[in-house]
């Protein structure tokens, strides 16, 4: 990737955004933040640290006037090291329709660090139409095909207890095609 393209993706974009890597400083917080992004699940604040230090160069905040307003949770699949599984996309309520969600994913994928990476998963319940738009846009963003398919069953793997999750694979694609500069991706 060009290197001016990097510094264009990592400035402050629209509504005064920036976006970093966690640190370990950031655990209370992002854990308040997903409690409030229902339906997440709330995980142990202890999980949210082990993202915010062995994950950070697969996770993002997304800050405003010094507070954290949104958190992508992700990882390398460990046997498929080209794919990018997102875990969590969560956006306070009142930063939601500023493309946060869709401009975090590709604030991940545009590190140069993670140049190798041509697929992206993540699994969304088939009545989570707000993640189903955010992931239909990033690969709309990318070009990209969209596959999909049962990951985990509510009956088979959940116990009736949760519901299906629907696993949705997006590519192959290539960042370097898909760059667009940052008023773009706005
Ligand atoms: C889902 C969520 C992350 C979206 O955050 P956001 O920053 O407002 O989303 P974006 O502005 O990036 O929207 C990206 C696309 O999704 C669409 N979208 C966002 N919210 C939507 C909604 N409620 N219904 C339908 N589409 C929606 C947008 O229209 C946009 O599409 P476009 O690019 O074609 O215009 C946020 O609503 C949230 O945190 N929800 C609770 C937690 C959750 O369900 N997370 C996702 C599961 S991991």
């Amino acid at each position: 990737m060009p290197d001016g393209t990097v510094r264009v993706m990592k400035r402050a974009a629209k509504g005064g955004f920036t976006f970093r890597k966690p640190a370990t400083d950031d655990g209370t917080a992002i854990h308040e933040l997903i409690a409030r992004c229902r339906p997440l699940d709330e995980n142990s604040i202890y999980c949210n640290l082990l993202q915010c230090s062995h994950f950070a160069d697969t996770c993002v905040v997304a800050e405003e006037g010094g507070e954290i307003r949104g958190f992508v949770s992700g990882y390398i699949v460990p046997d498929a090291r080209e794919r990018l599984f997102i875990w969590q996309v969560a956006v306070a309520p009142e930063a939601r329709g500023n493309s946060l969600g869709r401009r975090m994913i590709l604030e991940i994928l545009n590190r140069p660090e993670q140049g190798d990476i041509t697929e992206l998963h993540t699994s969304i319940t088939p009545d989570n139409k707000p993640s189903q738009g955010v992931f239909s846009s990033v690969a709309d963003f990318l070009d990209a095909d969209v596959e999909q398919k049962v990951l985990f069953h509510e009956d088979d793997h959940f116990d009736g207890q949760q519901k299906t999750e629907i696993l949705w694979e997006i590519g192959p694609f290539d960042m370097e095609e898909a760059d667009r500069p940052l008023e773009d991706v706005a």
